[in-house]
């Protein structure tokens, strides 16, 4: 048998392959398993980079079509060519992938093809056709989530689809039925209404974005209904049914009441994801939560030398979170510190005004108890926002009274995914609203709605 590994890692997603990159940074002898055939995991492959791929191309073409002429620029015959659209979608995943796999090699961490189980600690069998055994003094297991089930729904990828399905449709439906008002519907229920989908969202709650600040998440509500989107809210799926070609769904209030049917070509199910743990963890004894989540103190697992990382342990499922786990888990077995600051992980969803959020809602802070203070500004009185004419959406921060920090950021609007990368790295060092306020911004910038609402904090906004 050959050297046992430092580190193996099941799993090639954001989590496991930025913890194998770590982990060969730091001298450890590192393999990787993966059984999808690429690396790159949900993320790249299914996940984060085909949805952005699609509702960039989805947002040129409604600008072609819908906004460009009034700002001068006339584009006739604007259409869609879904085959060169899904296309440029893949390239851009082949291209990704691939370069996960070259970062693998430049930090000497072995690839493996096959799945992955442990088979008692320190042994993973790798199955890829014909089984063989692997030896490590550490065990991460990153195998991700899937797609959760509708009770009673059948996924079939054709017509009733998971984001796998929905982000690979080879026509454009003339209705779509999205089932969650949540990341995965309102970005691909987003793609598909501007390639020209009549969508329907039905979702559970009384509201969209549950997660999300309560004042953003109704303005963004109001919207999306602007962009044509319809929403049943309060509302579930009882069943749906296939007939002559098309499907009926059947809907009634959350609370009870009367059922109702809406007719649709494809329904997409995104309810949330499920945790992945079959990887040997039951028959190991690796403990996992009452919703399945694989449960971990600092990333160890209660056996010794498991650890979990990323979507298959509590917590937001989101590829950066994942990531920071990974590193911080190849920190720690390479002896080093380890950290994550789950007070400090962003949000985006990816439409068009993008909303995105950092830290403690006001619903969180008044149901713990905080004081704080709130400042807030619309980019409507945002020069660039009104002179690019995306002026939909605000600002909004959030600063405890006692300690003076800032402890969250909720806003909605032109590039705010990438405006919120300044609050978190104000959050890490311990800003207060004043201190973003007394920061110069470049003018004329989005950036300088967070200025404005960060002046708002202590009233100092220069809203007109
Ligand atoms: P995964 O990415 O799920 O990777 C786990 C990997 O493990 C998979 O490749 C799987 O094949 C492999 N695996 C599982 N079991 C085994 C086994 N036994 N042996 C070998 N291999 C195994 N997050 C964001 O932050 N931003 C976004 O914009 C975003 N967009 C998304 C869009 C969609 C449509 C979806 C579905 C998700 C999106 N996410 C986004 C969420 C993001 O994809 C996940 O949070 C992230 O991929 C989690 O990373 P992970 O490494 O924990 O797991
Ligand atoms: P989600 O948790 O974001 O939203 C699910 C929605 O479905 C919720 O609003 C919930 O109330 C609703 N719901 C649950 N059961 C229902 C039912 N029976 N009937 C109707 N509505 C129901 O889950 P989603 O959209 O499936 O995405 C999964 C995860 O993937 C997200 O939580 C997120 O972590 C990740 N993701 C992240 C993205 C990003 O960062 N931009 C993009 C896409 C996904």
């Amino acid at each position: 048998m050959a050297d046992p590994y430092d580190l193996i890692i099941i799993g090639g997603g954001p989590g496991g392959y930025n913890c194998a990159i770590r982990a060969g940074q730091l001298g450890l002898k590192t393999a990787i398993i993966e059984d999808r055939g690429k690396l790159g995991g949900t993320c790249l492959n299914v996940g984060c980079i085909p949805s952005k791929a699609l509702l960039h191309a989805s947002e040129v073409f409604d600008a072609a079509k819908n906004h460009m002429a009034s700002l001068g620029v006339v584009a006739k015959d604007v259409s869609i060519d879904l085959k060169q659209m899904m296309q440029q979608k893949d390239d851009a995943v082949e291209g990704l992938t691939k370069g996960v796999e070259f970062l693998m090699k430049k930090n000497k961490v072995d690839y493996v093809k096959g799945r992955g189980a442990i088979a008692a600690p320190g042994q993973v069998d790798v199955v890829n056709g014909a089984a063989r055994r692997l030896e490590a003094r550490n065990i991460v297991i990153a195998t991700g989530s899937a797609p959760a089930d509708l009770p009673g729904v059948k996924i079939d990828e054709q017509q009733i689809v998971s984001s796998t399905g929905a982000l690979a449709l080879p026509e454009i439906p003339k209705r779509l039925v999205v089932i969650g008002a949540g990341y995965i519907g309102l970005e691909l229920g987003s793609v598909w209404r501007r390639l020209g989908s009549e969508v329907t969202v039905v979702e559970f709650l009384d509201r969209i974005t549950p997660t999300m600040d309560g004042e953003i998440s109704s303005q963004f509500l109001r919207i999306l209904k602007k962009q044509g989107l319809t929403f049943e809210l309060g509302m579930k799926v009882v069943a749906i049914e296939k007939k002559s070609g098309e499907l009926a769904i059947v809907i009634e209030p959350s609370k009870g009441g009367e059922q109702r049917t809406i007719k649709a070509d494809i329904a997409l199910v995104a309810i949330g994801r499920k945790p992945v743990t079959d990887a040997g963890i039951a028959k190991l004894g690796v403990k996992t939560d009452k919703r399945g989540f694989i449960e971990t103190d600092h990333w160890r697992t209660n056996v010794q030398g498991v650890w979990a990382i990323g979507d298959c342990t509590p917590g937001p499922m989101l590829a950066h979170k994942a990531e920071e786990e990974g590193i911080a888990a190849a920190q720690l077995i390479a002896g080093n510190w380890g950290h994550v600051n789950y007070d400090v992980i962003p949000g985006v969803v990816y439409t068009a005004p993008e909303v995105a959020s950092v830290g403690r809602t006001e619903e969180e802070l008044k149901a713990a108890g905080i004081a704080y203070k709130v400042g807030k500004f619309p980019f409507l009185a945002n020069s660039r926002a009104r002179t690019n004419h995306a002026a939909d959406g605000m600002v909004k921060v959030l600063e405890e009274e006692s300690t003076k920090r800032v402890v969250g950021a909720h806003m909605m609007g032109p590039g705010v995914g990438e405006i919120i990368g300044e609050v978190c790295v104000a959050m890490e060092f311990g800003a207060a609203a004043e201190d973003i306020a007394r920061t110069c911004h470049a003018h004329p910038t989005m950036a300088e709605a967070l200025r404005e609402a960060a002046k708002g904090v202590d009233g100092w906004t220069m809203q007109a």
